[in-house]
């Protein structure tokens, strides 16, 4: 029951980090997958392999903080391949800061990306899944988006509202047989956190949080995805998944 023969996916943030990984996972499940981020090489790098797959990719230099490009890149995708069956929001950012000292402009940008981004994706996703009675949609958010992690207020305020939002979805598309579900996840390595997890002091201190005793790669979260996209999760909707080496049961 778990693969996507026939299904047309898009996944934003697909050109580097967790995006990429679910990308590549959609594809080897047997998805045809179009990638939206804003750096064209990493774009044309993913759908090179997402070919070498053997599956058809589309790659759609987007910023997803803006409303009407959102729009445009829902319409390549339909425009391209003529539906949308799985939207995976992965394009997010992250800014490490103390709440007291994070100015104005740090923290509208991270809304701007994660919280206003996720709005204006799902809702183009939902429309085109709406007409279609069919359609899963799944967005990335965070531990830190449901507990409090110092220097990650903002951006976990960001997540929280990225759960919130995707629950209510949920509900609004349940009748139109539109899924929506979250996936949180702890800390796996991509650029996002290279930085924080080579820091020899903060690298170990975040390690020693995991009771697995390791960060992630990002090919340990393709089978969530894979599976949440499916039809074997049909009656999966308006959940947060958890995937976090331990971190969530403490
Ligand atoms: N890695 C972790 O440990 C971790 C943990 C919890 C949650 N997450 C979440 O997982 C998601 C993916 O993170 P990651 O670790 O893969 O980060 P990453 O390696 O930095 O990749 C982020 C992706 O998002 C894209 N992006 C950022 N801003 C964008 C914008 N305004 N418009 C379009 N695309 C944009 C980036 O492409 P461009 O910069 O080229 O546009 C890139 O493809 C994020 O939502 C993040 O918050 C990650």
């Amino acid at each position: 029951m778990i693969h996507l023969k026939g299904k047309i996916a898009l996944v934003t943030g697909g050109g580097r980090g967790l995006g990429r990984a679910i990308a590549l996972a959609l594809a080897d499940a047997g998805a045809d997958v179009a990638i939206a981020s804003r750096t064209r090489e990493q774009l044309d790098a993913v759908a090179a392999a997402i070919r070498a797959q053997g599956r058809r990719a589309l790659t759609l230099e987007t910023d997803v903080s803006d409303s009407a490009a959102v729009a445009q890149m829902i319409a390549a995708v339909r425009a391209e391949f003529g539906r949308l069956d799985v939207c995976v929001h992965s394009a997010g950012v992250a800014w490490a800061e103390r709440l007291v000292d994070l100015s104005d402009e740090a923290w509208q940008w991270l809304m701007d990306t994660n919280l206003n981004g996720t709005f204006y994706v799902c809702r183009a996703a939902a429309r085109v899944m709406v007409e279609q009675k069919s359609g899963s949609i799944i967005t990335l958010a965070s531990v830190a988006g449901v507990k409090g992690v110092p220097g990650l207020g903002a951006y976990g305020a960001s997540k929280g509202g990225v759960i919130a939002l995707t629950r209510t979805l949920a509900l609004e598309l349940a009748r139109d047989n539109v899924r929506a579900n979250v996936i949180a996840p702890g800390y796996f390595r991509t650029d996002m956190n290279a930085g924080a997890l080579d820091d020899p002091e903060l690298g170990a201190k975040i390690v020693k949080r995991i009771p697995l005793r390791r960060v992630g790669n990002p090919e340990e979260l393709g089978g969530l995805a894979v599976y949440l996209a499916s039809d074997a999760a049909s009656f999966v909707t308006g959940e947060t998944f958890f995937i976090s080496g331990g971190e969530m049961a403490q």
